[in-house]
């Protein structure tokens, strides 16, 4: 990573913040997940931990990050040898490293996918275009060929953005890229709120139904927390090195999370009317929903074919601007490592991603019955990174800011307001370490 760069003005890490949370996890993720986990006490838990373990997380993370102005696990480095602290807290960096390269490997599947999609069209003769849809994507699936090469395709492009350079690639674009997703995830929101079932999406999302609460359905909020907030492993810390000395960290990261928290909210207001018009789509069918439900929307209006193409390619542009996030960590360090070049260390780790992702791929068709520990490849992978390895890392990474580091010295960095200040400590020695910690043994104890 340059170490003298630094974003131009607020907006620059603002939007590259943003376009690492917002991605996948918003407008595939957090639907279905909702739908599987049963809908608003689901969503409930996961905006308590968004707003309580999520906010004070993102905050250390960039703390750290500009503190530092290296890769996470140089930035680690230096923090401890600066404080006097012990090396241990270094470990943290390296977990997030791999979490993120594990990550990629089954988010670059579906971002595959919905590439893919910008090329399906349901014909306009069609007469179930709900059953058509749920037909493509099972056929689409099954098909491990195909599913190889948009995987592949999808690995080379974040590849090459990243290969070339955070700053210089995803600085630019993202601004004009994310102000467009935004409106277009708002229209098609206003529009499927007046041609499907908007009532009862706005009841099943936000009408929590408590007996639906169970340890399995809060591990899965506050891993999803973690995932669409891109915290627990480095990326944010690594965009943190970047960020300008003067910009308010607490002020900046309340307009990242509000602004993907705003987009998952718009997604499941967009995706759950047309479910619900549409008998033959379920609101628990798992992975696929979005791929299902969105063509059907676009199906039935004016130019749907034309629409459904541009929402699918804003789609896989918010997933590159993720992705990129998930390797960059790993990347600066090789890079400042000086073995390998920038290049060479992001050819290793796409490679190392591209091959994991295979397993991902095969759950589907070649490896749907195999099952590791009682899940398939692809939950595995989701089950460890999401729900162990970020969780764990925000648990590291509260302790170290609430506990070990200088209060003072924080507190000097991070300029917010006395009071503001002790609720966020209080948060990250506190509320997100005993959360994290209840839920985890809960989880493993019940
Ligand atoms: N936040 C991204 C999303 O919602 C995924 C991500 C997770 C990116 C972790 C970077 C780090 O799609």
């Amino acid at each position: 990573m340059e170490k003298n760069k630094i974003w131009q003005g607020n907006w620059t890490f603002i939007m590259a913040a943003a376009g690492s949370a917002v991605g996948l996890g918003n407008i595939w993720k957090f639907p279905y997940m909702t739908g599987t986990n049963g809908g608003g006490a689901f969503v409930l838990i996961y905006l308590l931990c968004i707003l309580l373990i999520g906010l004070p997380v993102m905050m250390a993370e960039t703390y750290i990050g500009r503190y530092g102005r290296k890769s996470p696990i140089n930035s680690l480095n230096k923090i401890t040898s600066d404080f006097s602290l012990n090396k241990i807290w270094v470990i943290l960096g390296w977990l997030g490293a791999i979490a993120g390269i594990m990550i990629l490997s089954y988010y670059s599947v579906f971002a595959g996918i919905a590439a893919a999609y910008i090329f399906n069209y349901i014909p306009a003769t069609e007469i179930d275009p709900a059953q058509y849809s749920i037909n493509y994507f099972s056929k689409f699936v099954s098909s491990p060929q195909k599913m190889i090469l948009w995987h592949s395709l999808f690995i080379i492009t974040t590849c090459v953005v990243v290969g070339k350079g955070v700053v210089e690639g995803i600085g630019k674009t993202i601004s004009i890229l994310m102000p467009t997703l935004f409106f277009l995830v708002i229209a098609l929101c206003i529009y499927s709120s007046f041609s499907g079932d908007f009532s009862e999406a706005f009841n099943f999302l936000f009408n929590p139904d408590f007996s639906k609460i169970n340890t399995s359905v809060v591990i899965s909020a506050m891993g999803q927390a973690f995932f669409t907030l891109s915290i627990g492993m480095g990326a944010i810390m690594a965009y943190g090195a970047y960020m300008p000395k003067e910009q308010l960290i607490g002020k900046t990261v309340l307009i990242i999370v509000f602004l993907d928290t705003s987009v998952a909210l718009l997604a499941g207001l967009t995706i759950f009317p047309i479910v619900f018009s549409n008998p033959e789509l379920s609101v628990s069918s798992g992975p696929g929903l979005l791929f299902e439900t969105l063509p059907v929307a676009f199906h039935s209006l004016p130019f749907g074919n034309i629409f459904a193409s541009i929402f699918f390619i804003l789609i896989s542009i918010a997933a590159i601007s993720s992705s990129v996030s998930l390797i960059e960590p790993f990347t600066a360090w090789i890079e400042e490592k000086g073995i390998f070049s920038r290049v060479q260390g992001v050819i290793l780790l796409g490679g190392i991603a591209w091959l994991l992702g295979l397993g991902s791929v095969f759950s589907f068709n070649i490896w749907s019955a195999k099952t590791f520990f009682g899940f398939n490849f692809l939950s595995l992978m989701d089950f460890i990174t999401n729900n162990l390895m970020l969780p764990m890392g925000g648990l590291t990474i509260s302790i170290f800011v609430g506990w070990i580091l200088n209060k003072e010295a924080v507190q000097k960095e991070m300029k917010i307001p006395k009071s503001l200040f002790k609720v966020f400590i209080f948060c990250l020695r506190v509320i997100a370490p005993l959360a994290i910690s209840i839920i985890f043994l809960s989880y493993f104890f019940s």
